[in-house]
């Protein structure tokens, strides 16, 4: 086997952001789409000119036709249909946040262990060049002993998404909406990047829009953890934002007692304007070159070396679980409004 069979679990709108990507990859190839609905995934298979189509998630998986599914599901899905897949002897690639609970979580990694396929979540920036240099400065020692990282990612979900009859799925409870699970979780797993692991403990708040879930989150996140590069042991704190009522806003700030790191849009493509600069503690700032990547490709090549050639998938599954752990904490902190251990 020298070539990864795609399948597409549904017609999910973010489908757009993998499509180019499986395709600019060397060793993928999209075979199929799957939907609920038969009519709807032969027009997109027309429309994306995608040889097969399903009319069941089930149907594809157990087709023979796919070696490797994307999972572009409602996030309560997640699970069920990653296992499912796993089940059928399929690798998955699975959207961020992972699942809504720990429980899930940890069912999808014994589903990976009983099989035997490989299992990732599809952070695409992690596998961005920005963001492996932004880690390279924080761990090299270059910035000092790290004391803060600060992070954001909002958005303005529009109004034509928030009726019954169109509601996003960000907005159902049920479905695990609310903006810490859709793009909180962005600047929570940087500073996890940045910190080696998750915090010792939390504390959220959060605005709950109409339909009960959070449009604005806000969290402080506090490490105490010693870091490899430092003598002296550190008292880290990570504080980020997510917001559904906020025109569009993403950064990342690292600082250090030798400076800061400031990246501009690290969680989206290049032609959308992504920068880095380094302002040391004494001088002028410095504008750090990062390479061009298509966003999406790093974690699709990602699983390509792991499916074909049995190496680890870059983002490890305890990273994953850990993601959800905090996200689980600063949700209960947000409701009892206070400080959440999590070690
Ligand atoms: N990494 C990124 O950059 C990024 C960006 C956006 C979203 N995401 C993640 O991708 C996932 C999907 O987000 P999205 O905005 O693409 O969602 P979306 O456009 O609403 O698509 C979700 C798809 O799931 C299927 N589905 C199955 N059961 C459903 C149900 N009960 N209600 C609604 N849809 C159902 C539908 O496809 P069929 O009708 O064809 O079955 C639908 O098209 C989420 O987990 C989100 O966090 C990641």
């Amino acid at each position: 086997m020298n070539e990864v069979r795609w399948g597409l679990v549904s017609t999910a709108n973010i489908n757009k952001a993998l499509i180019p990507a499986i395709r600019a990859s060397r060793r993928g190839k999209l075979v199929a789409v799957a939907s609920r609905s038969k009519a709807n995934a032969e027009a997109y298979a027309q429309e994306w000119e995608i040889p097969q189509s399903f009319g069941s998630y089930q149907e594809m998986l157990d087709s023979g036709s796919v070696d490797a599914v994307y999972i572009g599901l409602p996030n309560h899905l997640h699970a069920e249909w990653s296992i499912k897949a796993m089940q059928a002897g399929v690798h998955v690639l699975c959207e961020k946040p992972f699942a809504p609970t720990l429980e899930e979580v940890d069912a999808m990694i014994a589903a990976r262990d009983e099989t035997g396929r490989v299992l990732a979540e599809a952070f695409m920036y992690r596998h961005h060049p920005q963001t492996k240099i932004a880690g390279e400065w924080a761990h090299s020692g270059k910035l000092g002993v790290i004391t803060l990282v600060r992070g954001a990612f909002d958005f303005f979900l529009p109004k034509e998404r928030r009726y019954p009859d169109s509601l996003d799925v960000r907005l159902v409870p049920e479905y695990g909406g609310g903006c810490l699970w859709d793009v909180g979780v962005y600047p929570l797993s940087f500073a996890q990047f940045i910190m080696g692991g998750p915090p010792d403990w939390v504390f959220g708040s959060q605005w709950t829009g109409k339909t009960g879930v959070d449009e604005i989150f806000t969290g402080q996140m506090g490490y105490s953890q010693k870091l490899d590069f430092s003598e002296k042991s550190s008292f880290s704190i990570a504080q980020i934002s997510s917001s559904f009522k906020t025109p569009f806003h993403t950064f990342i700030e690292i600082i250090g007692t030798e400076g800061r790191l400031y990246l501009t849009k690290p969680f989206v493509g290049h032609h959308e304007g992504r920068t880095m600069t380094f302002c040391p503690k004494n001088g002028e700032p410095e504008e750090i070159p990062v390479p061009e990547k298509e966003l999406y490709l790093g974690e699709v090549e990602d699983m390509h070396a792991a499916i074909l050639d049995g190496e680890m998938n870059y983002l490890s599954l305890e990273e994953t679980r850990n993601h959800v752990k905090t996200v689980l904490a600063l949700y209960e902190s947000a409701k009892k409004g206070e400080v959440i251990s999590i070690r």
